[in-house]
């Protein structure tokens, strides 16, 4: 299916709910545009795309999605500037992943086009919905489901992907503490972890649950096989930093290949700050944090942007963070979200204009 722009239908609301949106108070992803972007597999192609308004989906009980979660997502953010011209970030990258994820996960993958003209033509007509606030931004959520039946354990023959929208404001609010885990695992060699399955997410609930319990925000997930080295958060790349050295660890199966981290490596790399992308031993970062050469601790995501982490917990043990002035949190953060909002030079090309 090669689509443009011009060939979807809109199917536009009656009356739209923009007016009741309160852009000053915006949550993370609880209120949604008007539209959303839908199309479906059926008869071994993609067929029907069309803009209709958001609402809610009629489903078969005998979907496939709601008995073997074939399911995968990804997250995305248009921003608008001073001017009021709309943006995104690297959005190639979350096509690429999209269709990665949808194999791992037996989906058919999507056509050439097909996300990126859902997308311009969706953002087309919820524009207005792209907040104008410095810390807000239009968060931005394709995913591609099951929707075909059938109590069978094998892939369904139809799936339906939607492109879906939430003007959003941070993720997290306040410090952000984590736990560094070592009872559960989620994600193993061969097994899923790379892919933004929604299975991947289900699976951190219960331990994020327990560690909520002693006041954790998130976990930090280490190797299945030992517990012995950090891998990531629970939907945050996590990097830290010793001395002045910058660490975070390479991706593989087990760890989603984020976009906010990759483009913080290249930062980093072109600011010739030292960097080392390796395995973190856990016991290293407790070392270092006893002689006191552990800096920093942040995670970094679409949905988190940049978030420092004031402290962690190990072992029953509570292990606190400095503040500091002139951190590598706030210094990347700040490139980052300049070169989204269009108030810097983007020298690698990452921002693409809605306009
Ligand atoms: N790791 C996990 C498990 C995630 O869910 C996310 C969020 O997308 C990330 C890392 C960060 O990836 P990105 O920077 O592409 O949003
Ligand atoms: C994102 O950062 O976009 C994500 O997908 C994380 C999500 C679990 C909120």
């Amino acid at each position: 299916m090669s689509i443009t722009i011009n060939e979807i239908p809109v199917q536009r609301v009656a009356k739209s709910r923009l007016p009741e949106v309160d852009f000053d108070n915006l949550a993370f992803g609880s209120v949604f545009t008007d539209h959303m972007f839908r199309c479906t597999y059926r008869d071994g192609r993609w067929q029907d795309a069309a803009i209709v308004p958001y609402g809610p989906l009629t489903l078969d009980p005998a979907s496939k999605i709601f008995h073997y979660g074939q399911s995968v997502f990804e997250g995305m953010k248009a921003y608008k500037d001073a001017e009021g011209n709309a943006w995104l970030f690297r959005p190639e990258e979350n096509q690429k992943r999209l269709n990665i994820s949808a194999a791992r996960m037996a989906i058919p993958e999507l056509p050439d086009g097909l996300f990126m003209e859902g997308l311009k033509a969706l953002l087309e007509v919820d524009r207005d919905w792209i907040p104008a606030r410095a810390g807000s931004s239009l968060y931005i959520r394709p995913f591609i489901f099951a929707s075909g039946t059938g109590f069978h354990a094998s892939p369904a023959s139809e799936y339906t992907f939607i492109i879906a929208c939430a003007p959003s404001g941070a993720y997290f609010s306040g410090k952000v503490s984590v736990r560094i885990e070592e009872a559960y695992s989620r994600a193993a060699d061969g097994g899923t972890g790379f892919a933004k399955a929604g299975g991947n997410y289900a699976g951190q609930f219960y331990p994020t649950q327990l560690a909520a319990k002693e006041g954790f925000q998130q976990v930090i997930w280490t190797d299945d096989h030992h517990h012995d080295y950090i891998e990531e958060a629970g939907a945050m790349n996590i990097f830290i930093r010793i001395g002045d050295t910058l660490l975070t660890a390479p991706t593989s199966d087990r760890i989603l290949d984020g976009i906010t981290r990759k483009s913080i490596l290249r930062l980093a790399e072109a600011e010739g700050i030292p960097l080392e992308v390796r395995k973190i031993k856990v016991s290293e970062v407790i070392a270092a944090s006893g002689d006191g050469t552990l800096k920093e601790l942040f995670g970094a995501g679409t949905a988190a942007v940049v978030s420092p982490i004031s402290s962690f917990g190990y072992r029953g043990k509570k292990y606190e963070l400095p503040e500091l002035d002139d951190s590598y949190a706030s210094h990347f953060k700040k490139r980052i979200t300049d070169i989204q909002y269009n108030r810097a030079e983007d020298p690698f090309g990452w921002r693409f204009p809605l306009d």
